[in-house]
């Protein structure tokens, strides 16, 4: 049976299948971004860690390589992995719909009403159904996401991709641009599993897709 339940923002569901809250596809290209990205940051910091941008290293015992050659290793295996992934995702949340389902409307009004509700710890957060304040988030680490894969390649071949490396400023520039997006990542992730914390239940639902059941209740934040 395919329901078509709004919720009072005006967003439709998840998923409109009966039964389940997240395809299938959305929820394994989820946990391989997130083993993806994991590799990506840990190894990328290992590699920082040789030439710092800036006044700083990141302790060894976060890092994952061991050494230089190591860390490369890592960061460029977990990229072919990360890019295929995050294609998968994008085409199928693209062409069926669901990105624009489930991440919009976002409006401005909504959003400022959810940061408040958010701060006083009185936003609610339905399973099934994302509030603004988190479609504001997924939206972000969604464009933050390529822009870290596009600052990577224009650092790692700026001569082959030269076009690329100018048009993000230069090797230097684009450096920076890499860094920035890793950091971006990084907050989110934390804020991301901090949410996940703050309601466990929603991650069950990221395993097993939920249930219609699951999609009725609501846990505040
Ligand atoms: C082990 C780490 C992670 C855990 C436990 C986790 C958990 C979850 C859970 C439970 C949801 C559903 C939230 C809800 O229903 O309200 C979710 C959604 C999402 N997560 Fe994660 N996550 C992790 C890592 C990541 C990483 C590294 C990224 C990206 C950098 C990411 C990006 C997203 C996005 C974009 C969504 C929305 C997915 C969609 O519906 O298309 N997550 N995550």
């Amino acid at each position: 049976m395919v329901t078509t339940i709004r919720d009072n923002k005006g967003a439709l569901p998840i998923a409109k299948q009966a039964g389940a809250t997240r395809p299938l596809i959305v929820r394994i290209t989820h946990w391989v971004n997130a083993f993806a990205m994991t590799c990506m940051i840990l190894s990328g910091w290992r590699i920082y860690n040789a030439s710092p941008l800036f006044p700083f290293t990141f302790p060894p015992w976060a890092t994952l390589g061991g050494w230089l050659a190591g860390a490369l290793a890592w960061h460029f295996a977990a990229m072919w992995l990360l890019v295929a992934n995050g294609l998968l995702y994008l085409a199928y949340g693209l062409f069926s719909g669901y990105l624009r389902r489930t991440l919009l409307p976002l409006t401005r009004d909504q959003l400022w009403q959810d940061f408040r509700a958010a701060l006083t710890l009185r936003l609610k957060h339905r399973v099934g159904v994302y509030n603004t304040v988190q479609r504001l988030l997924y939206i972000v680490v969604l464009l933050l996401g390529p822009t870290a894969v596009l600052s990577g390649l224009a650092i790692w071949k700026p001569v082959q991709f030269s076009p690329l490396t100018t048009l993000l400023g230069g090797y230097d520039t684009a450096r920076l641009v890499h860094f920035v997006a890793m950091a971006g990542i990084t907050g989110f992730i934390v804020i991301h599993l901090t949410l996940v914390i703050l309601v466990p239940r929603t991650l069950l639902s990221m395993i097993t897709g939920g249930s219609r059941q699951n999609h009725a209740t609501e846990a505040r934040i």
